[in-house]
């Protein structure tokens, strides 16, 4: 099993090969499986904004893609080092597939922030909430 650290690394890998030529501002994502895979992602940002893809889910659509739905860490990586965490949106996706004790580790540099998703969203919206088409048979 990757260390923290190992997994802060990956992330930092991706966010090498950020594409964000707007904001400047590179991000990677490495995302560890129950099982212990990691699966990496990047900003890949569109001159259109609003349809950049964020480092979390790039990380989220590989490793769905490659059949994975169980998640236990995931660490984060700006070019700065600043800890940045997942944004509002990547925190209700990874809460998509993750539970609130999702380990959120965040790269400062010379050390790790650590947060879960429960406390980087509390209370995230659930499919539990969204009527479906057999609650209505
Ligand atoms: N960004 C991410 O990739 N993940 C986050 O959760 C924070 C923001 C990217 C999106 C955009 O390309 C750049 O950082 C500046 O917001
Ligand atoms: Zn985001």
């Amino acid at each position: 099993m990757t260390t923290d650290d190992e997994l802060v690394a990956r992330a930092r890998e991706a966010c090498d090969r950020a594409y964000a030529p707007y904001s400047g501002y590179d991000v990677g994502a490495a995302l560890r499986t129950r099982d212990g895979t990691v699966f990496r992602g990047c900003n890949v940002e569109m001159v259109t904004f609003t349809n950049t893809i964020h480092a979390e889910s790039g990380a989220l659509g590989a490793a769905v893609a490659a059949g994975h739905r169980e998640f236990d860490a995931v660490a984060v990586s700006s070019a700065e080092r600043d800890g940045v965490t997942p944004c509002g949106l990547c925190r209700q996706t990874l809460a998509e597939l993750c539970d609130d004790d999702l380990r959120v580790l965040c790269d400062v540099g010379d050390g790790i922030e650590e947060w879960t998703l429960g406390e980087l969203l509390p209370g995230a919206m659930s499919g539990d909430e969204v009527p479906t088409d057999e609650d209505s048979e």
